[in-house]
């Protein structure tokens, strides 16, 4: 594990500097992905997602994801700045595996640019090699830029969950299912007789996402 002054070279953002970083949007910008890599990484996503999404999380919640799933998790860089991250777990839902996302955020002045695409592109990427059949999330109902992007993306909007967040705004369940084409069929699972799970060949259907 890496110290914490190498935490402070990665500059973790304070408001008034975002509202003063001027970007140039005709140019392209390079952005450094990296999968998470240790609790160095840990306070540069708690400052985004705290900054950015209306629901408070402790430490533990970000620990339980990140310990867990860390090949399911992602932070975007530019010029060593984080400046996006992605937090996402999967495992045995309903006789299915399931993705899901947990966390997304893109800062301000970075936004508009398809970074927070690629980090969902990269975590379902991983989610689906490793035989999730479908990855679930949930947004609020006014977060009209998050529908867009998952809209945009395939996601069909499942359930309306009353009042589920803690300041009192609805949630929309947003599904994308994958097609069996697209999962790595080594890594398929079915449910027995006695309700244990087993791998199996499943045959190849069309899909249409660009993530098939
Ligand atoms: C939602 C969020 C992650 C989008 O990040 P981003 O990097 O700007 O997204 P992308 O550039 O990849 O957007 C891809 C597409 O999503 C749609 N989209 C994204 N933000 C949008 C907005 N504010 N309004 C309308 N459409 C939007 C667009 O179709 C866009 O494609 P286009 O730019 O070619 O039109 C970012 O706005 C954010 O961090 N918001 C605050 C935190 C949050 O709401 N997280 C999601 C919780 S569910």
């Amino acid at each position: 594990m890496e110290s914490s002054s190498t935490a402070n070279n990665y500059k973790v953002e304070e408001e008034e500097e975002e509202e003063n970083v001027e970007l140039d949007l005709s140019s392209e910008i390079e952005i450094e992905y990296m999968n998470y890599g240790g609790e160095h990484h840990l306070p540069l996503i708690m400052s985004l997602v705290d900054k950015e999404l209306s629901e408070p999380y402790s430490i533990f919640t970000y620990r339980y994801f990140v310990y867990l799933w860390p090949n399911l998790s992602f932070l975007a860089f530019h010029k060593g700045k984080c400046i996006g991250t992605i937090v996402c777990k999967m495992g045995e839902h309903r006789h299915t595996f399931r993705g899901y996302i947990a966390m997304l955020v893109v800062i301000k002045p970075y936004r508009g640019k398809g970074i927070a695409t690629e980090l969902v592109t990269r975590s379902i990427r991983v989610m689906m090699e490793s035989g999730c059949e479908e990855v679930t999330l949930e947004a609020e109902v006014t977060n009209k830029g998050a529908l867009a992007l998952y809209g945009r993306l395939g996601f069909i909007r499942a359930k309306r969950l009353f009042r589920y967040y803690l300041n009192g705004v609805d949630a929309f369940r947003l599904k994308l299912l994958f097609p069996r084409s697209a999962i790595n069929p080594a890594l398929l699972m079915t449910t027995n007789e006695d309700g244990s799970h087993a791998h199996i060949n499943r045959e190849s259907q069309e899909g249409s996402s660009q993530f098939y």
